[in-house]
């Protein structure tokens, strides 16, 4: 059994309005006479970086990791690319980096220094930093540091990791968190590759999303080489006490050694993954594809750094239910990594497409119902979101100033709605001219980065026009430019739903649970299901009966505790709140912790125990995810807790069998 859960970052409250109302606003601004086939790089609102007027093409750092400060410090050098021959500046993003000097090359051997401005810093961009380069240096070469509360890097003492006897130390760029550790142009309209040496302590091992040696010596004094060109938000370092263990001659897991055989054994259907999407989309172009496992305070599920996928160590609960995490962030390896959306704006092009790759692979590998299951999770949350979030974010095309922050995409949106439309044209077009299509697409626009504008234009020629009659223009582009859910979405049900429903209804209805022998196979899927179809209100007796059961509070399963605890506070069953305080210490990961924080801050008693657990848990989280707690904690409205239901507020459901799939109960509001 395996599991896909979607909802990402949280939607942004305080949005700026649209400022273009032109659908075709987002193409490319008319570039310098760009190479034939490149696209001109469009303009991208979350970065300082002029990539029409100069684009960096290769970067070589060289840094020192120093745990005692908990800084990088040492020399970025950038290749540089003029476009605009008139130039006299390089425009860089930075966030938190101390700069000590610039110095340009002259061609031939020689540097001189260049003068530059730091700009204050802007609260969600960073600082701009402008070098003068009048003479357009081919390269430019800034030494610099890293502050130790960079907003992309976490520094852990041994105690929060696995064995607690070395430090440990990861970047997380995407967004735009890059800038925190590198001065860059941070935009993944811009691709370049990279080599990197990185001197530390000599008893850990420095990984990179790069060419790391599975055999590599801890000596200290590592390097690496991205022959590829790659956005910046793939730009990834980790360093701690890490071993590596092979699952198939081109994947393996670096893992601290306690976690290292249970992750190999987790993820040991890698291999058979990799094979599947190459049999759909054409070669793996990264050579080998690795899985990093982290401490369990990394604040994503997975993030694909190229060769080198980072893990969260809370899908590994040792029955393969949450793999599909790995079947996502390969597919990355195609849709995003390969073809990458030119801003957060089109992020769907990277979520949304990776999403439906990832349902074909989780169906090949483990089947339709599982897949199935997994998309009625993603929708049903979908359906949810959409009812309280501004149509705007519903957009899959968003216009341009939609975003403030790039973290604030609607996950709703760009995953699954992303998903959705492409399980749209794969049902109009079959799977026999679809699959083929997404493979050419991939190709045609390998290692660049583009819009929606861009995909739409390939769409209209290779599907549209090539197969008239499927998919009308208007039916496409409601897809893309309309909020909201489109008449044409294709349905879907799963099948092993319907025995969840019906037990479900059946307790409801007769305070009986459902016979052992029904659940006993359930999967995370089928328990996710069920807790999140239950009515908002149950009473104490209710949960302590599904409790004593099913022993959800204190569950090992991030899924389950991310839909029980929720459930548990708003129904004032404080008998979970030890359990809930030590999961939300214990884990970092921002999409299982915040609904347990949303669901907290309803209340005065909540949103004191969320205060408490917060001032704990806070050394051990990352920049990001203490941000986001933050935040809830600082716009809290409680209101004074209300005495907890004593009787079951549910209405008598009707029988149902597991052969006729019952509607979801209507929520008790
Ligand atoms: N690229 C994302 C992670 C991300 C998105 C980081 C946006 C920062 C901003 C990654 O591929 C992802 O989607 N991770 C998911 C797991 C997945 C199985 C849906 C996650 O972390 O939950
Ligand atoms: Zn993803």
């Amino acid at each position: 059994m395996r599991a896909t859960f979607l909802a990402l970052p949280l939607f942004a409250s305080l949005m700026m309005t649209a400022c273009h109302s032109d659908t075709d606003a987002t193409t490319a601004p008319a570039a310098a006479p760009a190479k034939a086939a490149a696209p001109a790089a469009p303009v991208d609102e979350h970065s300082y970086a002029e990539p029409n007027k100069v684009a960096v093409s290769n970067l070589a750092l060289d840094l020192s990791l120093d745990f005692d400060k908990k800084t990088l410090s040492g020399t970025a050098t950038l290749d540089l690319d003029w476009k605009d021959k008139a130039a006299k500046a390089l425009t860089l993003d930075t966030r938190d980096l101390t700069i000590d000097k610039v110095e340009g090359a002259d061609g031939k051997g020689g540097w001189a220094p260049l003068t530059f401005q730091l700009a204050a810093a802007d609260p969600i961009l960073g600082s701009k930093l402008t070098i003068d380069t009048p003479a357009r240096n081919p390269e430019v070469r800034i030494t610099y540091s890293t502050s130790p509360t960079a907003s992309g890097l976490q520094w852990l003492e041994p105690s929060m990791t696995e064995g607690k006897s070395l430090p440990f130390m990861f970047s997380q760029s995407q967004q735009i968190h890059a800038r925190s550790w590198v001065p860059l142009q941070d935009t993944p309209s811009v691709r370049y590759t990279y080599t990197a040496h990185v001197t530390s302590r000599p008893d850990v091992m420095v990984l990179m999303s790069a060419d790391n040696d599975p055999n590599a010596v801890r000596d200290g004094d590592y390097s690496f080489k991205m022959p590829q060109k790659i956005p910046s938000y793939l730009m990834a370092i980790a360093a701690g006490d890490l071993v590596f263990k092979s699952i198939s001659p081109r994947s393996g897991v670096w893992a601290e050694p306690a976690m290292v055989d249970k992750a190999v054994a987790e993820f040991s259907d890698t291999e058979k993954m990799i094979a599947t999407a190459e049999s759909l989309y054409g070669p793996y172009r990264w050579d080998r594809y690795d899985l990093l496992v982290l401490p369990p305070s990394f604040p994503y599920g997975g993030m694909e750094n190229p060769r080198l996928t980072f893990a969260t160590p809370t899908v590994i609960v040792g029955d393969k239910s949450l793999v599909s995490l790995v079947a996502h962030e390969l597919a990355h390896s195609w849709s995003g990594n390969l073809v990458t959306f030119s801003s957060a704006k089109d992020a769907w092009l990277n979520e949304g497409i990776t999403t439906y790759v990832e349902g074909r692979i989780t169906e090949a590998l483990y089947g339709k119902d599982v897949a199935d299951m997994e998309k009625v999770i993603g929708r049903n949350e979908m359906k949810k979101e959409f009812a309280e979030i501004d149509p705007k974010y519903q957009v899959l095309a968003e216009k341009p100033g939609t975003l403030k922050d790039p973290d604030d995409n609607s996950s709703a949106t760009v995953y699954t709605k992303g998903a959705w439309f492409m399980q749209f044209l794969e049902e109009r077009y079959g799977r026999d001219k679809f699959d083929p299509f997404l493979r050419g697409y991939f190709d045609h626009f390998a290692f660049q980065s583009i819009d929606s504008q861009q995909f739409a234009k390939y769409a209209k020629a290779n599907l549209l026009a090539k197969y008239p009659g499927v998919v009308t223009q208007a039916e496409f582009d409601a897809w893309l430019y309309e909020p909201g859910i489109p008449p044409t979405a294709p349905q879907v049900k799963a099948r092993r739903f319907g025995v969840v429903d019906s037990a479900r209804l059946a307790w409801l209805g007769t305070h009986q649970l459902p016979p052992e022998a029904l659940t006993k196979d359930w999967t995370t899927q089928e328990w996710v299901h069920f807790i999140e179809s239950l009515p908002e209100t149950l009473s104490q007796e209710q949960l302590a009966q599904l409790d004593g059961a099913y022993h959800f509070t204190g569950t090992p399963n991030g899924e389950i505790a991310q839909r029980w605890y929720p459930l548990a506070v708003r129904n004032g069953y404080t008998q979970a709140n030890d359990a809930i305080a030590a999961f939300l210490e214990r884990v970092g990961r921002r999409k299982l912790i915040m609904p347990t924080y949303n669901a907290l801050v309803q209340t005065e008693a909540g949103l004191a125990l969320a205060k408490q657990v917060f001032e704990k848990a806070k050394p051990g989280y990352h920049p990001i995810t203490t941000g986001s707690v933050q935040k809830v904690i600082d716009e809290a409205k409680p209101k004074p807790a209300t005495a907890p239901a004593a009787t079951p507020a549910a209405a008598p459901a009707a029988p149902a069998t597991a052969t006729t799939p019952a509607a979801p109960a209507a929520p008790a509001k």
